[in-house]
């Protein structure tokens, strides 16, 4: 595949435009895989979370106890987990009222606030007071959503058809050395950035910046330390080499965590940075991977997730810390987003006149390029 490059960086209104935000949401945040989070979440039957995609809810749940088989590989498989899970529109068949108002919380049933109707984790309406006869439940119950399972997250699609979640994961490179499907959160947090959900994206996709923004980072990962790009029709990054003496990402550069079980000898210095189409990113160092999942909230508004995650032995010790992981990129969360809000006002300006891009700004290039393409510009 030749990937389309974007000729210069993309024009001010494509940030800015309620309209453009709008037709996103249609073209790509509807259309694709968009990654919902671990799967960890949604641990035993019952438990459910409720996400935003596209302008619509969706409640995703597990129906049924995971298989002990499943993910026995480290990855997951997407058709493996997918008939324990089930996803919905939060929309009651009767009138329309969103049918759950949490993020998220575990169920035996999802009862509609309003009159009451009353649903299976399966999204079958199990009860509807006073219909009598004449009506027939089977012809109302939640309308559903695709929810597949891959590498330990959850992904959801609110197209009816379109690309099966095993073609982009036949698409994407494989980081099974790295044991996903097994890894367990450590951390968690949440932010709020005051900038468009490509923004944040372009932002990930270049070190460029990271000598400026981010010093600590610099000392650990040398912005000019980027291999090779490699990008696929869902997907661009690539690795960056830590500087000499550094094992991982942190104020030092090392840590003694164990190295996860599976990977190269490579992996050991250096880190693998990928974007998954559409708001996946995710961040692979050989002792824990760091995730974050962008939800655009309006054009120059988005909530981002992050999340650390480790090999399950690791977290279980009764010493485990993952501070130094945590604050580290907690900093560094929080030096990007401010340069992104920067970035936002800047775009919105009648005076933005972007011109070129940098070298080694090819992986944003390309998803700038992406992005042209899904928006048919
Ligand atoms: S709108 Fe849900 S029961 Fe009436
Ligand atoms: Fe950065």
């Amino acid at each position: 595949m030749i990937p389309r490059k974007a000729p210069r960086p993309l024009d001010g209104q494509l940030y800015t435009d309620p309209a453009v935000f709008d037709e996103e949401m249609k073209r790509i945040f509807s259309r694709m895989w968009v990654c919902g989070g671990r799967l960890e979440e949604l641990d035993e039957p019952g438990r459910f979370a409720t996400r935003e995609i596209g302008g619509e809810s969706v409640i995703a749940v597990r129906t049924a106890a995971r298989d002990a088989g499943v993910g026995s590989n480290g990855n997951g498989t997407a058709e493996g987990t997918t008939q324990e899970l089930a996803a919905f529109f939060n929309v009651c068949r009767h009138r329309g009222s969103r049918v759950v108002d949490e993020c998220a919380g575990r169920a035996n049933v999802f009862q509609c606030p309003y009159h009451a109707w009353t649903y299976g984790l399966d999204g079958r309406l199990i009860g509807a007071p006073h219909m009598g006869q004449d009506f027939d439940p089977n012809s109302a119950g939640l309308v559903p959503v695709r929810i597949g399972a891959l590498h330990g997250f959850f992904y959801l699609s609110l197209a009816a058809d379109g690309p099966s979640l095993a073609e982009v994961a036949g698409d994407l490179p494989d980081l099974s050395r790295f044991t996903l499907g097994r890894l367990v959160r450590g951390d968690r947090h949440e932010y709020e950035a005051q900038a468009n959900w490509k923004i944040l994206c372009e932002n990930y996709n270049e070190c460029y910046h990271c000598a400026v923004v981010h010093p600590e980072l610099n000392r650990v990962s040398d912005y000019r330390n980027g291999g090779n790009l490699e990008t696929g029709r869902f997907f661009v990054g690539g690795p960056m080499t830590l500087n000499d003496g550094c094992n991982t990402m942190s104020a030092t550069g090392r840590s003694n965590r164990p190295d996860l079980p599976a990977i190269e000898v490579t992996d050991r210095t250096s880190v693998q940075y990928y974007h998954v189409y559409p708001n996946l990113l995710i961040s692979l160092h050989r002792d824990y991977v760091v995730t974050h999942t962008l939800w655009p909230i309006e054009a120059g508004r988005t909530r981002v997730v992050c999340e650390w995650l480790f090999d399950p032995e690791v977290a279980a010790a009764p010493d485990f810390d993952p501070s130094d992981a945590v604050d580290f990129w907690h900093l560094v969360n929080r030096q990007d987003w401010e340069v992104c809000a920067l970035t936002q006002l800047g775009v919105a300006s009648r005076g933005y006149r972007p011109t070129a891009y940098e070298g080694s700004e090819a992986c944003l290039q390309i998803f700038d390029g992406w992005y042209l393409d899904q928006m048919g510009l």
